[in-house]
C-alpha cells in the first residue's frame, strides 16, 4: 500500500485536466433558469421542484402529470436510505420540500396548486408505492406569488467552514421562523446563539456524527451516494459530491474503496474526521424545527418547512446546513437521539424533524441535479 505522501506526490505529478469530465452532462444544468420555455406549468413548476433539498441527495421522485392539471409524487422507494433513515421519515421530508418548492412555482404562472397528502392513504410503516400527493390546480382561484420563489435557484446547503464569530441576528432567526409557517403548519422553530448553549450542541452534533462514522451499515450505505471527483458527479447527476481530482488513479492504488471509506480509521476517514469537526466547531448558531407528532403528513409538513426556512436563510445572506445524525432513528443513535430532545427543550412525545446550523460561510457550488425526464414515471 503507498505512503500518504506516496499518493500527494502522485495527486501532484497528474495534470487535473484529466478529470474535468469534457463531453459529460452538465450536472448543475437544472439550476440555470430552471422551466425556462416550457408550456405547461406543470412542467415549470418541476424543474424548480426538483431543486429541493433532500437527504444525501437521492432525488427521490418520481411523478406523472395526469390529465391537463393533475400532477401524482411517488417516492422512488430504491432511492430511499433504509439504514439511517429506517421510518422514511427524512425522506419524507425531502418529498415535502418538492411539493413545496412545486407550490411556489406554480404561484409563479398564476396557479393555485391544492395538494393532497397520501391521496389512497397513507402507510403505517415505511412509504409503499402509494402516491405520496396529489397536486392539481385549481381552476378558478388564482395564486398570489410567493417571494421566496426568487430564492429556489440560489439556495444551498452549505458545508463550509462558518465564521464562528458572527451569529446571525436575532431579526433574522425570526424572519427564518416566521417564513417557515403556513396554512396547515403543525410546527415550532428553536434557536441558539448563546455560547453556552451553541456549545452543547457543537458537542452533540459531533458525538452523533462520529458515531455514525462508527456504524457500519450507515457507513456502507452513505458509500454508495459518494460521488467521487467531478466525472462520476457529472455521470450520475446526485449523490454527495466528494471532490478528489483523480479518483480513478487512488482507486488504482487502492484508495477510495468501499473498505477505505467505511472504516472509520482509514487516513482517508480520519482526515474527514478532522475537517467535519473544524466544520462543527466553527457553527454560530443552531436553529431547529420540532412537531407534535410524526405522522406522514406531519412529515411532509416538516419538509416544506424545512424547505421555507433553507430559502429565507438564503434571502438573508445566511448559510444553512442540517445536521441530521442525532435525530435518526436507527438503534445505535438512540441514546444521542433522546439527548437531542432533552438539550433542545423539545418534549419527550414530540418529534425534532430537523437541526441545522446556520450563519455565515463562503458560497458553495450547487449540488448536482438529473434532468427532469429522470422523474417522469415510466
Ligand atoms: C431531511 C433532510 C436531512 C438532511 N440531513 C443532512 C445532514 O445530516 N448532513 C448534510 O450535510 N446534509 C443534510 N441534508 C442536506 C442534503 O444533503 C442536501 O439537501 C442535498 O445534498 C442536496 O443539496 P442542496 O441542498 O444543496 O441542493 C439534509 C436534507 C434534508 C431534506
Amino acid at each position: 500500500m503507498p505512503s500518504r505522501r506516496h499518493v500527494l506526490a502522485l495527486l501532484a505529478a497528474t495534470p487535473f485536466a484529466t478529470s474535468c469530465g469534457e463531453g459529460l452532462p452538465d450536472y448543475a444544468a437544472a439550476w440555470r433558469s430552471p422551466g425556462a420555455g416550457e408550456a405547461d406549468a406543470r412542467r415549470f413548476a418541476l424543474a424548480h421542484a426538483i431543486l429541493a433539498p433532500n437527504p444525501h441527495n437521492t432525488q427521490p421522485w418520481l411523478v406523472e402529470l395526469r390529465g391537463e392539471d393533475e400532477m401524482l409524487l411517488y417516492c422512488d422507494l430504491e432511492r430511499r436510505l433504509p439504514f439511517t433513515d429506517p421510518l422514511d421519515r427524512q425522506i419524507t421530508m425531502g418529498c415535502g420540500a418538492f411539493l413545496e418548492l412545486y407550490r411556489m412555482a406554480a404561484a409563479e404562472k398564476g396557479q393555485l396548486a391544492e395538494i393532497t397528502p397520501f391521496p389512497e392513504g397513507a402507510p403505517a410503516g415505511p412509504l409503499d408505492v402509494r402516491p405520496i400527493a396529489l397536486v392539481r390546480f385549481n381552476p378558478v382561484a388564482n395564486a398570489a406569488p410567493d417571494p421566496l420563489f426568487t430564492q429556489i435557484a440560489s439556495r444551498r446547503t452549505n458545508r463550509n467552514e462558518y465564521d464562528p464569530a458572527r451569529a446571525p441576528s436575532a431579526a433574522h432567526r425570526t424572519e427564518i421562523a416566521t417564513a417557515s409557517a403556513f396554512p396547515g403548519a403543525v410546527h415550532s422553530i428553536g434557536a441558539a446563539s448563546d455560547d453556552e448553549q451553541v456549545a452543547a450542541i457543537r458537542n452533540l452534533v459531533w458525538r452523533a456524527f462520529d458515531r455514525e462514522m462508527r456504524t457500519r451499515g450507515a457507513q456502507e450505505e452513505t458509500y454508495k451516494w459518494l460521488r467521487f471527483g467531478r466525472n462520476e458527479r457529472a455521470r450520475h447527476r446526485d449523490g454527495l459530491y466528494i471532490d478528489v481530482p483523480v479518483p480513478g488513479l487512488l482507486r488504482a492504488i487502492g484508495m477510495l474503496g468501499e473498505d477505505d471509506i467505511v472504516n472509520p480509521d482509514s487516513n482517508a476517514n480520519k482526515q474527514a474526521a478532522r475537517d467535519w469537526k473544524r466544520k462543527v466547531d466553527s457553527a454560530p448558531a443552531f436553529m431547529w424545527l420540532a412537531t407534535p407528532d410524526d405522522a406522514p403528513t406531519t412529515r411532509l409538513l416538516a419538509g416544506m418547512a424545512y424547505a421555507r426556512m433553507n430559502l429565507a436563510a438564503t434571502a438573508a445572506g445566511l448559510a444553512m446546513h442540517p445536521w441530521s445524525q442525532a435525530l435518526q432513528e436507527y438503534a445505535e443513535m438512540a441514546d444521542l437521539n433522546a439527548e437531542a430532545k432533552t438539550l433542545l427543550g423539545v418534549d419527550s412525545e414530540q418529534t425534532v424533524q430537523m437541526l441545522a446550523r446556520v450563519g455565515y460561510a463562503d458560497s458553495v457550488e450547487p449540488a448536482a441535479r438529473r434532468e427532469l425526464g429522470a422523474f417522469l414515471k415510466p
